[in-house]
């Protein structure tokens, strides 16, 4: 880690969705997917975001890349509020900022063939003259290990994984500086993640590009992430290390998510916390903390006082009257 100023700033991010209704056209039910939450993330650097579905990740990945509004807070690119670009500073920051999705055959278009829909972007942000796409594409097919054989092939000839690295191919050929990958091995077979957890190990050596990988699964996290926040219900529980994380998890829903991990060292111990219930309706979420409905540490306090999400130790970052 440097002492440069960090690439990514979230400060303060909200993002609520509501539906007007009523009488009164009052917000009768709003979700506050995203609720206060902050972080930052290094040049270079891989940063995982993990929670149970529903916890806000998908929300978090989408309001940094102005994929979509947001209902407060500020998200700083390099310094620069995204949320307040103009269009055209927008225009010239797309294709530094790229997203790689769960399942990339939904925004894979199925009459075009794989190496247009890899090459179009290109052409679309005016990056290079039209014929230097086909060598271009050829070169990311390759370094995503495919091979310029595959360019005149249908999405539908693609196994899951073949399209995760079309997937990702479509993202690395504008080299962008920053990568969201939401939940990019979540839809495969464990082998076939394995393969793809590699390819991303190999982008974070070759090329200098800073990441956001969402996952459910703190197992794939782990292999990937130098730092890593937990969400609960739209809001960050910890923040640390790797090392902090796996090592000495403080929070009662972190020790929750890792006790569900198997550990392959079997002289390896840890404290075996099963959650009870399922996540609550975030229209209608836990007063206090948030988690006090399956937390088995719960006290009176906790039904009524949010805890602070303060920093405990230098970098490390808990939100638990507990701790
Ligand atoms: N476009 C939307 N409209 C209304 N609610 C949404 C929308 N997108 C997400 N949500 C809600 O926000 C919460 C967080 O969703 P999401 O960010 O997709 O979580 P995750 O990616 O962790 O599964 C969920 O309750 C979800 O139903
Ligand atoms: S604040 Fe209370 S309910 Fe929340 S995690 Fe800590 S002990 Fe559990
Ligand atoms: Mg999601």
């Amino acid at each position: 880690m440097t002492n440069e100023a960090p690439l990514i700033e979230v400060k303060n991010l909200k993002k609520y969705f509501g539906e007007k209704g009523g009488l009164f056209q009052r917000n009768v039910s709003v979700v506050k997917a995203v609720d206060d939450v902050s972080f930052q993330i290094h040049r270079g650097e891989t940063f995982g975001l993990v929670g149970e579905s529903g916890s806000g990740k998908s929300t978090i990945g989408k309001s940094i890349l102005r994929l979509q509004s947001i209902t407060e807070g500020e998200v700083l690119f390099d310094g620069k509020d995204v949320h307040k670009l103009s269009n055209a500073e927008m225009r010239n920051l797309r294709p530094k900022i790229q997203f790689i999705f769960q399942d990339p055959y939904s925004s894979l278009n199925p009459r075009i063939r794989v190496g247009d829909a890899i090459g179009e972007a290109l052409l679309d942000h005016g990056l290079c003259e039209k014929h230097e796409v086909a060598s271009k594409v050829k070169e990311v097919l390759e370094i995503c290990g495919l091979s310029e054989y595959h360019m005149n092939r249908y999405p539908h000839e693609f196994s899951g994984g073949q399209r995760q690295r079309i997937g990702i191919a479509r993202a690395i050929i504008l080299q962008p500086e920053f990568i969201v990958a939401d939940e990019p091995v979540s839809a495969l077979d464990v082998s076939i993640q394995a393969q793809i957890i590699n390819l991303f190990s190999k982008l974070q050596r070759d090329r200098n590009i800073t990441f956001l990988f969402i996952s459910h699964d703190l197992s794939v996290v782990e292999h990937l992430c130098s730092r890593i926040g937990v969400l609960y219900l739209g809001t960050m529980m910890e923040l640390g290390s790797r090392e902090q994380l796996y090592s000495n998890p403080l929070h009662p829903y972190t020790k929750a998510l890792l006790s569900a991990v198997p550990i392959p060292d079997p002289t390896l111990k840890r404290e075996r916390i099963i959650l009870k219930g399922d996540i609550p309706n975030p229209a209608n979420p836990p007063s206090g903390c948030k988690f006090h409905t399956r937390c088995p540490f719960a006290t009176e306090r906790c039904k009524v006082e949010v805890p602070e999400f303060k920093e405990v130790e230098s970098g490390r970052f808990v939100a638990c009257h507990l701790v």
